[in-house]
């Protein structure tokens, strides 16, 4: 594993980042999470181009162009020597005494941690994994990737304690996305998932399903469905990077047939874009 700090590449543990980084004082910055297979970056450049929206979205400039970003990252991912690699990018809006308004200059930062990617144990890969749902109450722009993820630590957290792996956003009973995934479900051969308003976080992952979904000729409804909707489903997903398409298996008291002939053809379909 490595890691980069302001310009400098380090070790993950080197003690660098300075007190007054206004990533942790006040969460105020950008991330994403790039998935590396066999030594090359996943959509790399959709997740560039997500990078800067977030960044125009916050007033940031960043620190790097994207010619440099990239070439940064092939550098990383070269000393790396990772193959199945994870690439969490970070954009602070760099270190000042903690005054909330912006500093000036911008000086903001970049941190990069290039690692072995985490993978869904293969049980729960193939037999599907368990979601639950929490109340929304996150603010109304979660298509930005921001740092402040209070929120979706607390949401993850009361999945893992109620024996899930995912909990799911649920509002006035919409279904939206999970606490880090977006979800679809499978209905008469159809898909639904939530539309792509300023209130969830436009996955990579779930834009290549509905992409591949047109190809595979399944019409998709970007529609709010509600929870019952969900429950009446025959087959349930959600998407993320690193999770990539993943079937549910239980959904709160709703269990789902392990026939998902739908959830399949789009796996298989999301393996072959894999390099
Ligand atoms: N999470 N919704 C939320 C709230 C997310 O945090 C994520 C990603 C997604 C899926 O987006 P994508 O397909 O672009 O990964 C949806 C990342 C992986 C994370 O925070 O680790």
């Amino acid at each position: 594993q490595i890691a980069f700090y302001k310009d400098t590449f380090l070790d993950l543990d080197d003690p660098i980042v300075p007190i007054q980084d206004r990533a942790h004082q006040f969460g105020d910055g950008i991330y994403e999470v790039i998935r590396v297979y066999n030594g090359q970056p996943f959509c790399l450049a959709e997740h560039l181009d997500r990078l800067e929206i977030s960044a125009d979205a916050i007033q940031m400039k960043l620190p790097y162009s994207r010619e440099e970003l990239i070439t940064l990252i092939q550098k990383g991912l070269s000393q790396s020597l990772i193959p199945e690699a994870e690439i969490y990018l970070q954009i602070s809006r760099g270190a000042a005494p903690r005054l909330h308004s912006f500093p000036e200059p911008d000086n903001s930062v970049l941190t990069m941690v290039i690692k072995e990617a985490r993978i869904v144990a293969p049980d729960l890969k193939e037999g599907g994994v368990d979601i639950c749902a929490v109340e929304e109450d996150r603010w109304k722009n979660c298509y930005i990737k921001s740092l402040n993820l209070l929120s979706n630590v607390l949401a993850k957290q009361k999945a893992k304690d109620s024996g899930c792996q995912e909990s799911i956003y649920v509002e006035e009973g919409i279904v939206k996305e999970g606490s880090s995934s977006n979800i679809f479900c499978v209905s008469n051969g159809e898909l639904y998932t939530f539309p792509a308003k300023r209130t969830i976080l436009h996955g990579i992952t779930r834009q290549k399903v509905i992409d591949l979904a047109a190809d595979l000729q399944i019409p998709v409804h970007e529609i709010e469905s509600n929870l019952s909707f969900f429950e009446r489903a025959d087959e349930v997903f959600i998407t993320s990077t690193t999770m990539e398409v993943q079937a549910v298996k239980r959904f709160g008291e709703t269990s789902y047939p392990d026939e998902r002939p739908v959830t399949e053809r789009i796996q298989k379909a999301f393996e072959a874009l894999k390099p």
